[in-house]
C-alpha cells in the first residue's frame, strides 16, 4: 500500500477514556482495582526482552501516567511520551519531572506526527485495543514510517477477553466497554504481512521476533491471553509491493478472523491427541527424558496437519514437568492459548515464533537450558544451520524426543541419524507407523475428516 488514506476518527474510545480522566492513577492505567499489587510485576514482564535503549530515541504512545516512560528515560537519549487524555499527561509530567530528556504531548495516536526514520523503539502497552481496525492499520503503517531500519515496535494487548478474565469483581470497566479484544492471531497476521514503500522506493516490513503471554496475568487471573510482541523493521526480502489499504482491511476485519474461527471449531475442546500415547510410551521407557519438575521445550510446526502436535497439558500432568511450547502458526497459537486459559495449568506456556531459529534466539538471549526438547516434524522442517544452534538452549545431558514423518523408513532413518549425529548421540530410532495410524484413525473418527497417512519414526 502506498498512500495512507486518512481514517475518520472514531470518538467512542476517547469518550471511554474521558470517563477515567479524573483518576490519573495506576488503577485507571490497568483498569484494575488491585493494580497496586500487579503493577510492578506487570511492568517487569512487559519490559523483559526489550532491546537495550541506551542512547536511543523512544516513543511511548498511549503512555498514560508514564509508568514505562520513566524506565525508558533512564537510559534513552530522548523519549516522546504521549496520550490523548490531558490529565494523564499532566500526572506523567509530574512523576517524571526529574528527567530532562522527555517531551510530553497530549495527542491522539492516530494524529501523532513524527519525522520518518526518526525512532528506535515505538512502545505501546494496551493501545491497539482502543483503535478501530482501520485506525490500527493506519497506526502500524505510521510506525513503519517512523522507525529507523532495525528499529523495534513493542505491542501488548488484551486478546480475546478482558485482562481480568472472569474476575469481574476487580475490573474497573463499567458495563459499556467498547474495547476490541481481537484474536491474538490477527495481530500477528497484520504485523507480519504489512508492507510499506518508503519515498526511495524500498519496501519495508515488520518482523516479529517473539510473541508470548504476560506471566503476571497467568499467575493472578489464569489468563494466557495477555499477549505481547516485539517486531523489528526490516527490508522485505521479496520486495513485494504492498497491498491496497482496503485489501489489508478486508484481511484484518474479515478473512483472517474467518480462518481463525474455522480452526477454533476443529481444535477448541481437544483434550487428547493421537500423539499422546506415542510420547507417553517413549517417555515411560526412558525416565531421564522428562524427570519430575524438569523444564522442557516442545516444538510444533504442524505442517502436515493441525492435529500433528504434542499435548503439552497432558505431559505436564503426567510427568509433573514445566513445558514451554513453540507454535509457528498464529491460528494454532490462539487455540493453544484458549486451551491454556481453560485448563489453567501454570506449568504450561506457549510462545509464537515464525520459525525455530527465532525461538532459539529468544531462549538463547534468556540463557535458557532446557532439560529436553520434544518435537513433531523437527527434522523434516528444519535446516542444518538451525539444527546447529539447537544445543545452545539445551543443558549438557538434554534429550531429544522426536516424532518424524518418513516417506521411506529405512532411508529416512539413516538421513535423520546423520543430521542428528553432528550435535547429538542417537540412542534409538523406532518405527511407530502402525501405532500412529491406529491413533490417528481413532482421533479422526468423530471429526468427519479424511484419514491421513503417516509413517512415523520416533527418535530419541
Ligand atoms: C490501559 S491504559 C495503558 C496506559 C499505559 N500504556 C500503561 O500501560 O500504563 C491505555 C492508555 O491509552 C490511552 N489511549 C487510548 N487510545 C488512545 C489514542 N487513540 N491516542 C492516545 N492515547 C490513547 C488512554 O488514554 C490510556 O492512557
Amino acid at each position: 500500500m502506498a498512500a495512507v488514506t486518512t481514517v475518520k476518527r472514531d470518538d467512542t474510545y476517547k469518550h471511554f477514556w474521558d470517563r477515567y480522566s479524573d483518576r490519573p492513577d495506576i488503577g485507571s492505567m490497568m483498569l484494575n482495582k488491585n493494580a497496586d499489587e500487579l503493577e510492578e510485576s506487570d511492568r517487569f514482564d512487559v519490559l523483559d526482552s526489550l532491546p537495550d535503549v541506551t542512547g536511543k530515541d523512544v516513543v511511548d504512545i498511549g503512555a498514560g501516567i508514564g509508568r514505562f516512560t520513566s524506565v525508558f528515560a533512564e537510559k534513552a537519549r530522548h523519549v516522546v511520551s504521549t496520550d490523548f487524555i490531558e490529565s494523564f499527561i499532566l500526572k506523567n509530567r509530574e512523576r517524571n519531572a526529574h528527567f530532562n530528556n522527555i517531551t510530553f504531548k497530549v495527542a491522539d495516536a492516530i494524529h501523532l506526527e513524527l519525522p520518518s526514520s526518526s525512532v528506535d523503539l515505538v512502545f505501546t502497552n494496551w493501545l491497539l485495543m482502543y483503535l478501530s481496525d482501520s485506525e490500527t492499520l493506519q497506526f502500524l503503517l505510521n510506525v513503519l514510517r517512523w522507525l529507523r531500519p532495525d528499529g523495534y515496535v513493542k505491542l501488548r494487548e488484551s486478546c480475546s477477553q478482558p485482562s481480568t478474565g472472569r474476575s469481574t469483581n476487580v475490573t474497573l470497566h463499567s458495563d459499556a466497554n467498547p474495547t476490541s479484544y481481537r484474536f491474538e492471531s490477527i495481530y500477528i497476521e497484520l504485523v507480519q504481512n504489512l508492507r510499506y514503500r518508503c519515498p526511495e522506493g524500498k519496501i519495508w516490513r515488520l518482523d516479529i521476533q517473539w510473541s508470548c503471554s504476560v506471566p503476571t496475568y497467568i499467575k493472578h487471573f489464569g489468563n494466557w491471553r495477555q499477549v505481547h510482541w516485539l517486531a523489528k523493521k526490516v527490508l522485505a526480502e521479496d520486495q513485494q509491493a504492498p497491498l491496497a489499504y482496503d485489501q489489508y482491511l478486508q484481511l484484518f476485519s474479515h478473512d483472517w478472523q474467518d480462518e481463525q474461527r474455522e480452526i477454533d471449531m476443529k481444535l477448541d475442546g481437544e483434550r487428547s491427541n493421537w500423539s499422546d500415547s506415542v510420547f507417553n510410551d517413549a517417555i515411560l521407557a526412558n525416565s531421564a527424558i522428562v524427570p519430575k519438575n524438569s523444564t522442557i521445550i516442545s516444538y510444533n510446526p504442524r505442517r502436515l496437519a493441525y492435529h500433528c502436535h504434542i499435548n503439552a497439558h497432558l505431559l505436564a500432568e503426567r510427568f509433573t514437568c514445566n513445558i514451554w511450547n513453540v507454535e509457528t502458526n498464529p491460528y494454532y497459537y490462539r487455540t493453544s492459548l484458549t486451551k491454556s486459559t481453560e485448563l489453567k495449568d501454570n506449568r504450561v506456556r506457549f510462545g509464537w515464533n515464525e520459525n525455530l531459529a527465532l525461538a532459539i534466539k529468544y531462549w538463547g538471549d534468556h540463557e535458557a537450558a532446557f532439560h529436553s526438547f520434544l518435537a513433531t516434524e523437527l527434522l523434516s522442517t528444519t535446516d542444518e544451520a538451525t539444527m546447529d544452534q539447537l544445543p545452545k538452549i539445551l543443558n549438557n545431558d538434554s534429550h531429544l524426543l522426536l516424532l518424524e514423518p518418513a516417506d521411506n523408513v529405512e532411508q529416512d532413518s539413516l538421513r535423520f541419524k546423520k543430521i542428528l549425529e553432528k550435535n547429538f548421540k542417537v540412542v534409538s530410532i523406532s518405527e511407530v507407523t502402525e501405532q500412529v495410524h491406529a491413533h490417528i484413525k481413532e482421533y479422526l473418527k468423530n471429526r468427519k475428516e479424511v484419514f491421513f497417512i503417516y509413517t512415523g519414526l520416533i527418535v530419541a
